[in-house]
């Protein structure tokens, strides 16, 4: 269809005065008795541009009405005019088409409504201002993600979303199956060579164990892409399936991918100062007040790091009544996350050198014997946005925390063997972007930061 961008004649102020070919949906109308106004957005940026109907040009009242429609779709051609506020313009419709008519039944009436409604239609709830702006937002932050690793020298790599093992063995991998329930079956191994792979499989929790097999030999590469978890917690943070971002970089210890963390959370928050101006502005002042700037501070200022150790102390010395207990040991709940963030540091922090039995069985031991070279970075409002480590390089090493685990070695031999030729130290970390996207844009809840949630208990 011919038409142009709302948004091309909003910002290109040479337009004013000249005959357009627009489309869009009403987003909210207004009659009176000489003229009608309908705002029109078409997804090209936040703002909407007003339509002004001049009832001597639109006589038919019907097909006013229905143009008026909350949620209809129009094609307008009208001259572009200085409209009412400030720096806005409007058209002032000269020939008008009904694309998709509407009716009282549309969800999505003036009053503003709840995100818990909102969740329940999530194939109109993007037509509201709120998730119109989230996902402009997290479209411009994947594209800053790959421009930051694009212009570093990093490699995009696929890995795959059905795989045969479980990357973080924490036994959150959802199966993957033809066959349904089966009473001749009468064991798992007969089951499993009845399946379709001949063995168990699973959908990805992470895409890391093939990241290391690209770094390997195209030495810095990331993964983008979707990530799977049957976690059974019911919280705002997390989802059953949820986009990562895995760098994974050869000849790089942790303190090497720790920097490499900080540039690119820095580059890409940036990036969104600059380009989502609009979208970031809705939020601090409908969502998190404050947002702008605190988002300013992170690109402005240092990272705090704290090793686990000290970080037990912070919190053992907090004052602070925890329902989960704080010990050496143990592993840090939102609660104690939180207040690392919120309360103490108020900032970004890196915690360091976790204890070995709380962390994944790939992370390389640190000489103490009792801990490993991992780190959490933790942010305010949110916790862990990113899990960090360098990885055992060390093929006796890997090979005992492997076995001690339980865990099937034949599923891990490929594994093993980048351990037994040409060996490197590595490292990588994973980037949630759904909870980057809670930090960014202030939402609250992770369903709020996807356009189709899927978790416990929830498909729509
Ligand atoms: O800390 P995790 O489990 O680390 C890994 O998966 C590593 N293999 C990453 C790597 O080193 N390549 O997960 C990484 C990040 C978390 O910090 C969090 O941001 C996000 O993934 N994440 C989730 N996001 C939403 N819902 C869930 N259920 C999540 N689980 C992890
Ligand atoms: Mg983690």
């Amino acid at each position: 269809m011919k038409h142009i961008d709302l948004k091309q004649i909003v910002c290109d102020k040479s337009y004013i005065g000249k005959t357009v070919d627009v489309c869009g949906w009403v987003r909210t109308s207004r009659d009176s008795k000489n003229v009608a106004f309908a705002e029109l957005n078409d997804g090209s940026m936040l703002e909407h541009v007003q339509v002004v109907f001049d009832k001597a040009v639109f006589a038919n009242a019907d097909e006013l009405s229905a143009m008026l429609s909350l949620g209809a779709a129009l094609a307008v051609t009208g001259k572009v005019e200085r409209g009412m506020k400030n720096e806005s313009v409007e058209i002032l419709a000269e020939k008008a088409t009904l694309l998709g008519g509407s009716d009282s039944t549309y969800p999505l009436q003036k009053k503003r409504h709840t995100m818990e409604f909102l969740r329940t239609i999530p194939h109109l709830r993007v037509r509201t201002n709120t998730f119109n702006a989230v996902f402009r937002v997290r479209s411009e932050l994947s594209y800053a993600i790959h421009k930051f690793f694009h212009e570093n020298g990093y490699y995009y790599v696929h890995s795959p979303i059905i795989t045969g093992s479980d990357c973080e063995g924490a036994g959150e991998v959802f199966k993957v199956t033809t066959i349904g329930y089966d009473p001749s079956v009468k064991s798992e191994d007969e089951y499993n060579k009845k399946d379709f792979f001949g063995r168990p499989a699973g959908l990805t929790v992470s895409g890391q164990l093939e990241g290391e097999v690209m770094a390997t030999a195209l030495g810095k590469i990331y993964t983008f892409g979707p990530t799977f978890r049957a976690e059974n917690s019911n919280t705002p943070r997390h989802a059953a399936e949820f986009w990562q971002i895995e760098p994974e970089v050869a000849f790089a210890d942790i303190d090497d991918i720790i920097g490499i963390a900080t540039d690119m959370i820095k580059s890409i928050i940036a990036h969104l100062l600059e380009h989502c101006a609009a979208e970031l502005k809705f939020f601090d002042e409908r969502f998190e007040p404050g947002l702008i700037k605190k988002l300013q501070h992170v690109v402005d200022s240092e990272f705090a790091r704290i090793d686990y150790k000290d970080a037990i102390e912070v919190l053992k010395k907090s004052g602070k009544t925890f329902v989960y207990p704080v010990e050496w040991g143990l592993d840090l709940q939102t609660e104690h996350e939180r207040y690392l963030t919120d309360e103490y540091f108020k900032k970004p922090v890196f915690v360091v050198n976790y204890p070995r039995a709380i962390k994944s069985f790939y992370m390389k031991q640190n000489p103490d014997g009792v801990t490993v070279a991992a780190t959490d970075l933790l942010v305010p409002g949110v916790g862990e946005i990113i899990g960090c480590s360098e990885r055992e390089a060390d093929y006796d090493k890997l090979l005992a925390e492997i076995k001690s685990r339980g865990m099937k070695l034949s599923d891990y031999a490929n594994y093993l063997d980048l351990r037994k030729f040409g060996t490197v130290p590595h490292s990588g970390f994973g980037l949630g972007l759904e909870r980057m996207m809670m930090y960014v844009t202030g939402m609250s809840n992770i369903r709020d930061t996807v356009e189709f949630p899927r978790t416990k208990d929830e498909l729509r």
